[in-house]
């Protein structure tokens, strides 16, 4: 009897648990012979499971690992039942060309501010059309390059430059990113901009946006949305019970208080005459639609500032080391062509003279190459019809992107890719120089292409010129090549050490 309740009790779980098994061991064999992905090369395990591609996440080598995949399998690989990475020019142009309908998936949502879609997180092509189109004036070549414009951006090259000269040894992490915020911060609030290079105020945001790691938190917020949201909801609970402010910003609460405040000051201060200023292009156009304002001018501020510094960083560490000293003569050469235009007490020079001097654009198109800002997947989702990407059939909804660290490292387009180099964009040979172009990618491309990139290629010619017209800079011993690895923060590839101290001896 007891035997018999014993096996009646336990046939419905010996069911379930057998129907379970079956159920997994189908979808597994699924996924390994008959999917659509199955097809696509790349490890048995991603056709099976995403737990490979969470696992280097959390881990922070995503990006590496699937450079390493496409050594082994080639331009196309599987990195999960849901996604595909492109590592060619067909690829790149069919995900992102100007005629792509691709849409961007829901990890954009990471960076909702405000509760409002900017320009970075609108999702499709008609919302971002419009959004970009509020704004996309102020960034043009032509617009950045005018005076009224590059010369701000040159006064912050100058106050970076008085810090060059009363310190003998300077975190360059630090404040070439305090450059980058200010840099940002006026071209957005005009006067309500930063001063962070002169004045300690403001100077947290650039700790809470660049001197903490946050990639753990930003994958959790990620996948577990919801577990995060219930904890955001308790510790609401408790501030408020505290009476401590409530706002919630993923990179902190100063950063969501200083957006908001600089966008309403602008509006109450009625006797501002800027009208050069990113937020008064955005008051001309949606004149009540204040969270709107103030989360595209936070969208420009968050994309512009680890970005920009971070590429200045690497730039400068790298040509401070022995081995690339040479870059710094070379560089001081080309600007001891244009001495006269320097001026001694700022010594700062115009951005049209730095226009003319390919030396440097080469340096700073080598730093973007040799360690992108962004080395990592732009995720991108295949329109409900599939899509044919580089000869492969994707069905609709998969997620697929290039990454720029594996475009800047394709051999036959650029030889020797651990190779500092800024010579090869110099090259003679134009078929060679069109396919470095191609697949150049530290901006991305096509109609989601970076905004700012004519901005941040001011900032860095401007502060990179100063330097080097003035100074050679050194790496200290703390400074090694383990300090400065690339650490895969998600959105930025940052220099794992968080500082980089330079010694400046002037010229
Ligand atoms: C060296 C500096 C910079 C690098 C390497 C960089 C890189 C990028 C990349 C790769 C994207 C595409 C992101 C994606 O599709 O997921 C992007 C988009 C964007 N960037 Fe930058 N960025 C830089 C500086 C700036 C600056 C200074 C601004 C200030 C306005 C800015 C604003 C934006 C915006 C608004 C977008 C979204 C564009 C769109 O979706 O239409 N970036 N950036």
């Amino acid at each position: 009897m007891a035997v018999s309740t014993f096996v009646t009790g336990t046939r419905p779980v010996l069911v379930a648990v057998l129907s379970a098994v079956a159920y997994l061991a189908g979808a597994v064999i699924y996924r390994l012979f008959f999917a659509p992905l199955s097809k696509i090369p790349g490890p048995k395990l991603t056709s099976v499971t995403s737990l490979w591609v969470m696992y280097h996440e959390f881990k922070g080598d995503r990006t590496v690992e699937i450079d390493r995949l496409h050594s082994q399998y080639g331009p196309v690989v599987r990195v999960s039942p849901t996604e595909v990475s492109f590592n060619n020019y067909d690829g790149l142009r069919e995900i992102y060309g100007i005629k792509s309908t691709f849409s961007k998936s829901s990890f954009y949502d990471l960076f909702v501010y405000y509760n409002e879609r900017n320009t970075f997180t609108s999702l499709d092509k008609p919302n971002h059309s419009a959004k970009k189109r509020l704004v996309a004036d102020r960034y043009t070549k032509s617009y950045v390059m005018q005076p009224s414009v590059a010369d701000k951006v040159r006064e912050h090259a100058a106050a970076f430059m008085k810090q060059a000269s009363a310190q003998p040894v300077l975190d360059i992490y630090t404040w070439l990113h305090y450059y980058a915020l200010d840099a940002i911060t006026n071209h957005l609030y005009g006067i309500y901009g930063t001063q962070t290079l002169s004045n300690p105020e403001y100077r947290g945001i650039v700790y809470d946006l660049s001197g903490v790691k946050h990639r753990t938190r930003l994958y959790m917020l990620h996948y577990f949305g919801w577990y995060m949201w219930l904890t955001s909801q308790l510790k609401l609970a408790v501030r408020k019970l505290s009476g401590q402010s409530t706002q919630f910003h993923v990179r902190g609460n100063r950063l969501n208080d200083y957006g908001q405040d600089s966008v309403s000051s602008f509006r109450r201060d009625q006797t501002t005459k800027d009208t050069i200023s990113t937020c008064a292009k955005l008051f001309s156009q949606i004149p009540n639609n204040e969270p709107a304002i103030a989360a595209e001018c936070m969208d420009h501020l968050v994309a512009g500032v680890d970005t920009t510094g971070d590429a200045m960083c690497i730039l400068m560490w790298r040509i401070s080391t022995p081995e690339y000293k040479h870059v710094q003569d070379t560089l001081f050469a080309e600007l001891s062509s244009i001495k006269d235009q320097f001026d001694p007490t700022t010594k700062t020079a115009p951005i049209a003279a730095l226009e003319k001097l390919p030396y440097l654009d080469a340096v700073i198109h080598e730093a973007m190459r040799w360690r992108p800002p962004v080395p990592m997947t732009l995720f991108r989702i295949v329109p409900p019809s599939g899509a044919l990407i580089s000869g492969q059939v994707i069905p609709g909804g998969t997620t697929v992107g290039c990454q720029a660290y594996s475009l800047h490292r394709v051999e036959e387009v650029f030889p020797n890719p651990d190779l500092f180099d800024p010579t090869r964009w110099l090259t003679e040979d134009v078929a060679h120089l069109a396919a470095m172009r191609n697949h150049f990618w530290p901006f991305s491309s096509g109609g989601r292409m970076c905004l700012g990139h004519n901005l941040a290629m001011v900032e860095m010619k401007l502060i990179v010129a100063a330097v080097y017209m003035h100074y050679t800079t050194r790496a200290t011993p703390e400074v090694t090549e383990e300090s400065m690895r690339m650490d895969d923060q998600l959105t930025s590839g940052v220099p794992y050490a968080l500082s980089c101290p330079l010694e400046f001896v002037a010229r």
